[in-house]
């Protein structure tokens, strides 16, 4: 049983946004790029105040992002605005229902260059805001509506950041163990993982340097 309460996670995400302005891409956001066509949609789900999605707009991507904090998405849609770009939306949604994530993935695949471009799913900080029945619903969802050769990029905290020092506390965290969440992604939701490592110095934010995860996986 979670002990995750939901409408108090909206709350402190709605007023997290409301004050946190940083517009700096992560460094996950960096590496994905670096091996990206531009040809390929991005699909971000828990796209917080947008920054990423914002970088990867810039560097010419068409991007499709949802975030269930209507604060974070009246902002990352307004900076979008602002700046003349057009190819970048912004929906309000829950990755714990299917139809949310079936909506964004279509809306994606319609938005795409070539019909036959596959789309590249990006999760920063999403998955350890999760319980375990959400991650479920939400990795159930992804697996039956990627198409086969589609990518999911995940970077997420892992158990061995359990201990450590946090910035920002008063929130849900889950410590995610990866050699579970590989063998998951591989034997249950069809996808074939090609990359894993876990570590520090990833992530870094002033004094807080959590264990992370990164993985790429391929839908089969
Ligand atoms: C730690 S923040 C990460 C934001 C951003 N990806 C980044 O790296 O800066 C987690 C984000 O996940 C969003 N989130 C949490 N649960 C969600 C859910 N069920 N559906 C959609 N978004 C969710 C939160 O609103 C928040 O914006």
């Amino acid at each position: 049983m979670s002990d995750k309460n939901q409408s108090l996670e909206k709350d402190y995400w709605n007023n997290f946004y409301s004050k946190w302005v940083i517009e700096i891409p992560s460094q996950f956001c960096v590496q994905m790029l670096t091996e990206v066509d531009k040809q390929h949609t991005i699909v971000e789900f828990g796209s917080g105040n947008g920054r990423d999605s914002h970088y990867i707009a810039h560097q010419g991507h068409m991007v499709v992002a949802m975030d269930l904090s209507k604060e974070a998405v009246a902002r990352s849609s307004s900076v979008m605005a602002e700046r003349g770009i057009e190819h970048a939306v912004f929906s309000i949604g829950d990755v714990a229902d299917e139809k949310d994530v079936a909506r964004i993935l279509a809306m994606a695949r319609a938005r795409g260059h070539a019909s036959n471009s596959a789309v590249v799913v990006y999760c920063r900080f999403l998955l350890h805001s999760l319980d375990e029945g959400q991650e479920e619903r939400f990795l159930t969802a992804l697996s039956g509506h990627m198409a086969a050769g589609d990518s999911l990029y995940l970077e997420f905290r892992s158990s061995e950041d359990a201990g450590m020092k946090k910035i920002f506390g008063n929130h849900y965290r889950r410590y995610i163990d990866t050699d579970n969440l590989m063998s998951e992604l591989n034997d249950r939701y069809n996808f074939a993982t090609e990359y894993c490592l876990t570590g520090q110095g990833m992530a870094k934010y002033r004094d807080e340097d959590p264990f992370v995860s990164r993985v790429i996986a391929k839908k089969l």
